[in-house]
């Protein structure tokens, strides 16, 4: 039994999950963990180490071979570093969608995000915390918006870090990852049964913490 709960929010790409995870993580004082930043920091280790992000083996050994860990803000750190917006590109986003497609990368984060995770008071985000890293959680979320939506929102990010790239662009990536990310064997994008579905289109981020915070405080007081 942990003491403090796991709170799990997934849901596909660009729905506004990590605004959401840190705002209920700063709310609870709970730590926020990033598992996407993971998967983004491998394709970053490999792409250094001229790893093909198609090889799963390959990258799978390489996933190994670091550490990742989180500060206190919820940034990643690559083996003791800050990666910061290394791995916030448009072409790292297609290397963490593609790496994270292969089973041997998903079996070497997996135990490193249940061990992130154990002790509980914490908020993970990602794609398959409710399902696949923690079933057992004890608060589940999965965050869903249109395409178009998801893409302007990303676009809105990309444009603030000067990254050229059209809405249409964004969007025609954005569809093929969501593909990718549902449609994969191991671990797909995928609501938990026991899940709360919320549908973000029109909720202002700050609603969605809200309610989210309130539904954990009124189960565990
Ligand atoms: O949330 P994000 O965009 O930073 O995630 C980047 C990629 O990592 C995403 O395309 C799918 C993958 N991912 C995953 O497969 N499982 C997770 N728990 C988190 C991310």
């Amino acid at each position: 039994m942990r003491n403090k709960p796991v709170v799990a929010i997934d849901g596909p790409s660009g729905v506004g999950k990590s605004t959401v995870a840190k705002g209920v993580a700063a709310a609870l004082n709970f730590q926020f963990i990033d598992t996407g930043a993971i998967y983004r920091s491998v394709a970053l280790a490999a792409k250094r180490n001229k790893i093909d992000w198609h090889d799963g083996p390959k990258v799978g050994e390489e996933a190994l071979r670091h550490r990742f860990a989180f500060d206190g803000d919820g940034n990643l750190l690559l083996d003791g570093g800050p990666v910061g917006d290394l791995i916030r590109t448009t072409e790292m986003s297609e290397g963490a969608s593609t790496v994270a497609k292969h089973p041997e990368v998903r079996d070497a984060l997996l135990d490193i995000q249940r061990l992130l995770g154990k002790d509980g008071g914490v908020v993970l985000e990602g794609r398959d915390i409710g399902t696949v890293v923690f079933p057992d959680a004890e608060a589940k979320f999965f965050l869903v918006a249109s395409s178009k939506e998801r893409a302007r929102r990303r676009y809105l990010q990309l444009k603030e870090k000067d990254e050229s790239v059209t809405l249409d662009e964004i969007e025609k990536a954005q569809q093929i990852r969501d593909e990718r990310d549902a449609n994969r064997l191991v671990a797909p994008l995928r609501k938990a049964n026991d899940a709360e579905e919320i549908n973000c289109e029109k909720t202002s981020a700050a609603e969605v913490i809200n309610h989210i915070t309130h539904s954990v405080v009124s189960r565990f007081p």
